[in-house]
């Protein structure tokens, strides 16, 4: 059949353009030019172009989304596979992991160094200017209540905010049941010192997150590093083997969007898991610090919700959502209420007062559940772009993570590829990320890193990831 030049033309258009999403010039969840520009860009009619987009539109390779142009399909290619679920060591083992965090630590405040080691959004993902506002008119209208001590378990009106919200994780709670926290690492080592002592064991996810294991380093527990599957979280079936064979004194466990992982646990296994632990009277401390940053609308229940025993002490903060700097975060403690109390007061008296009226009176405001969607939308695009950028540059047979919520992702590489190793020469590139071992009581995971996606998309980043590929390519 004789073609019509113009047909010829927008099927050129088209073919052009998905060479170039094809090469990574736009990649899955980019923006691709305006129709006008294209046409300018190629030299051709705008109605050429729109029918070249309609045609890619047909063809799954470009979405258009209402009042803002046209958008590389975010699931046109087959990411890489996921890790399988873990293998940790299967008895009580000391901790120590400590001096390799600090390390990290360090050159997490070096503002040269492209931060992607550590889970904490950047500065443009948080409603900075919105919450600092708050936070100025109340100290400026402040007749004193802002300098003084806010005791625990802390301030009333926030306290009565995270109560509202709390419906949400399908809880029913009091503010009184609530104490605030200097942040959840504050509440989780209260939580820990509340339920054990010196030598008890903590049954963990493996890997977990490294703030927890220095926490069990620093108070002289053991951890139990439970085997987890990425995708649904820690297995059952080998806890409760576990809860047979070992004393444990207490789970810590991140349910929902976990860190570094990103799994998270089915409701059914939140039902499964509380009923467990109760039969064997044991405590969930259940960190939900990354509860309200699923990509779906549907935020998972707490297991608290399940809780009838007061056997779960949900811990949670605004650090991953609002404002790390504000060190604010809470405490939901059940049974352990009246030691959590003394715990909080004896370790810093009291949570800073201004912070939590400020994030307090931001809830009040109502602006947090649009600021929410707006940020997982983001979070949600960033994950895939960084898993796209991996895939394409990482050596062959790299496994990542595929996270529902969050912004983290897990990398495991192929080889004897060498996390410490590659730490120190992505280093040299202004380059941070965090090795495998951090994760781990003894270290291990010695071929992972955990990149963090909270990080604006854009000619940093994308500078920085085919170096990362480049350098992991040269170890395997
Ligand atoms: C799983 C998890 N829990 C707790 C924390 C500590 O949170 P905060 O900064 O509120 O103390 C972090 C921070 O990285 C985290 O990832």
């Amino acid at each position: 059949m004789k073609r019509t030049p113009e047909k010829n033309l927008y099927e050129q258009v088209a073919r052009r353009l998905q060479g170039q999403v094809a090469s990574g010039v736009y990649q899955p969840g980019d923006r691709v030019p305006s129709v006008r520009r294209l046409s300018v860009q190629f030299e051709v009619s705008v109605s050429t172009v729109i029918e070249a987009y309609r045609r890619l539109e047909n063809q799954g390779v470009i979405e258009a989304k209402p009042q803002s142009g046209y958008y590389v399909r975010a699931r046109l290619w087959q990411p890489p596979a996921q890790p399988a679920i873990s293998q940790p060591l299967s008895s009580p083992t000391s901790v120590s992991v400590s001096a390799l965090a600090m390390k990290v630590l360090k050159v997490s405040r070096d503002p040269d160094v492209l931060q992607l080691g550590v889970a904490t959004p950047h500065f443009s993902f948080l409603p900075t200017r919105a919450l600092n506002q708050i936070l100025a008119r109340i100290a400026r209208h402040d007749h004193g209540r802002g300098c003084g001590y806010d005791f625990p378990p802390g301030s009333p009106e926030l306290r009565q905010q995270i109560a509202r919200r709390s419906a949400d994780a399908g809880c029913q709670l009091s503010p009184d049941e609530i104490v605030t926290t200097s942040g959840c690492q504050e509440a989780l080592s209260l939580c820990l010192r509340a339920v054990a002592k010196p030598g008890d064991t903590i049954a963990i996810e493996s890997p977990a997150f490294y703030g927890t294991l220095q926490t069990i380093e620093r108070l002289g527990m053991k951890a139990l590093e439970i085997p987890t599957c990425p995708r649904k979280g820690v297995s059952l079936d080998a806890l409760k083997l576990a809860l047979e064979r070992w004393r444990i004194r207490a789970c810590l466990f991140v349910l929902s969007y976990s860190n570094p992982l990103g799994a998270c646990m089915a409701e059914e296994n939140r039902k499964r898991l509380v009923r467990l632990l109760a039969e064997h009277d044991v405590p969930l401390i259940e960190d939900d610090i990354y509860g309200d940053l699923g990509f779906s609308a549907k935020r998972p229940k707490a297991a608290k919700a399940f809780d009838r025993k007061g056997l779960v002490l949900l811990c949670s903060s605004f650090s991953k959502t609002l404002a790390p700097g504000y060190r604010v975060g809470w405490v939901v403690p059940g049974r352990y209420q009246e030691d959590i109390e003394h715990l909080k007061y004896v370790n810093t008296m009291a949570t800073a007062t201004l912070p939590q009226l400020a994030i307090a009176e931001f809830l009040d405001r109502g602006g947090y559940d649009r600021y929410l969607r707006k940020t997982r939308a983001l979070y949600a695009a960033n994950v895939e772009r960084f898993t796209h950028a991996i895939a394409r540059y990482f050596p062959e047979g790299t496994k990542v993570t595929q996270p529902a919520g969050g912004f983290v992702l897990w990398v495991e590489l192929p080889g004897k590829a060498d996390a410490i190793e590659l730490r120190r020469r992505a280093l040299v590139q202004k380059i941070s990320i965090a090795p495998g071992p951090l994760f781990s009581a003894k270290q291990k995971y010695r071929h992972c890193i955990r990149i963090t996606c909270a990080y604006p998309w854009g000619e940093r980043v994308e500078r920085a990831l085919p170096i990362l590929g480049r350098l992991a390519q040269e170890m395997v």
